[in-house]
């Protein structure tokens, strides 16, 4: 298998010659998803991983807040977090938890929000635009790149996302935010939890999904509460209206029982079941540092070819700023460049679309406010061995669908 495969990459490096006939790959993945979310699920998984869920019984129950609560105690245990920050589970997904976050916490002070994407561009609308916090700045940067981190003011609360899973470009290390800071911060780690060293006293309010980097069902928000986060809380009420899927606090106290298995509504104790074999897959490969160690895997796979091929390059500007989930590329050979937007992106759309009939490759066109692109996704339920199999039939499928080159 290994040498064929080898075979294969160098056919593909030598199929870059624009003349030569397009070569088919003969191997294919043998999971052909790499879609940025919901991912794929762990290698070896099957519906059978859910038969012990509790179906159809109450999850106010003993048993049931049992496994909600493990959800939350191994998340921590296996992450890391400090024993005095609270996790818990919260409605929405990590758009949920989130949100819950800002107009739970936000308003007291001024916001600094990085805006580098399309999740962070969408929390500065929401923090001008929905809840109209007047003292906002919003931190800019392009596609590609990250705003300046040493600009920001700590003295403000600070909103961020670690990994842009739009750009595939992620903050590279906590070494910006000070241990003793005024302000809180408030990080939408969704698809850098699990892949990437959290620094988790930087951080004071993290959440993340379980649809990303252990390819659980998307369903419940993971929410993570340092000391200071919960001392906001308890210490002043938010200055607006909360639905009740967004209370964190009950008579001016943290609503403790979110932290302990106790839900503010019904959970899927399906999705629940799933998250859990994630985490117990992750106990079963060696903990977080071999979770981790999948995805740079994952990630040095696609440097390998991104470093051979002509046609395309990361749209991350500098290689600590990688990230090893969303892996963003951008397609840079003078043909593509020559076309304007709209044909960029149908040529995009065609290369995806045929890499997904053939079953090769799922879901791996850039997301739509991005530049059009490709984004594969690399987190830790990734073969790498499926990524070295599925490169080729990229360079295949440009072979046959590139643009003519303009006349020079
Ligand atoms: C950085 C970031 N934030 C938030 C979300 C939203 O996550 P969810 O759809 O699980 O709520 C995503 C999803 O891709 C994301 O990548």
């Amino acid at each position: 298998m290994a040498p064929r495969l080898a075979h294969d990459r160098m056919r593909s490096a030598r199929s870059l010659r624009p003349s030569e006939t397009p070569v088919k790959p003969s191997i294919r993945p043998t999971r052909p998803h790499f879609s940025s979310g919901p991912c794929a699920k762990r290698p070896g998984w099957s519906l059978d991983a859910l038969s012990g869920a509790l179906l159809g019984r109450s999850h106010r129950f003993p048993e049931a807040k049992a496994r909600l609560d493990e959800v939350a105690q191994r998340s921590k245990q296996l992450l890391g977090i400090p024993d005095d920050y609270r996790v818990g589970i919260v409605p929405g997904s990590d758009t949920g938890a989130f949100e819950m976050a800002l107009w739970s916490l936000l308003g007291e002070r001024g916001v600094d929000v990085l805006a580098w994407e399309s999740f962070g561009a969408t929390w500065a609308s929401d923090l001008t635009q929905q809840l109209a916090l007047e003292d906002t700045r919003v931190l800019e940067a392009d596609y590609g790149e990250l705003p300046d981190l040493a600009s920001v003011d700590f003295s403000h609360d600070v909103v961020f996302p670690w990994n842009g899973t739009t750009s595939g470009v992620c903050i590279p290390n906590g070494d910006w935010i000070p241990a003793e800071r005024a302000g809180l911060t408030l990080c939408g780690a969704t698809s850098a939890v699990f892949a990437m060293a959290i620094p988790w006293d930087k951080l004071d309010v993290a959440t993340w999904s379980w649809q990303k980097v252990l390819g659980g069902e998307a369903a419940h928000g993971m929410l993570c509460l340092s000391p200071r986060a919960v001392e906001r809380l308890e210490g002043s009420a938010p200055p607006r209206p909360l639905p009740k899927v967004f209370r964190l606090t009950r008579k001016g106290k943290l609503a403790e029982g979110i932290f302990r298995g106790e839900t503010i509504n019904t959970p899927s104790m399906l999705c629940v079941e799933d998250a859990l074999d994630g985490l117990r897959w992750v106990a079963e490969v060696g903990g977080a540092d071999a979770i981790r160690q999948r995805c740079q895997a994952n990630l040095a796979a696609v440097e390998e070819w991104v470093a051979r091929t002509p046609w395309v390059e990361f749209l991350a500007r500098t290689q600590e700023t990688r990230s090893c989930t969303s892996i963003c590329l951008s397609l840079v050979a003078p043909a593509f460049s020559a076309l304007d937007s709209s044909e960029k992106s149908a040529l995009v759309k065609k290369i995806v679309g045929l890499l997904a009939d053939e079953d090769v490759a799922y879901d791996i066109g850039g997301y739509r406010d991005a530049p059009p692109g490709l984004r594969i996704w690399g987190g830790a339920t990734v073969e790498t061995r499926d990524l070295d199999a599925m490169l080729p039939w990229l360079d295949w499928a440009w072979q046959e669908l590139q643009p003519t080159s303009p006349p020079t």
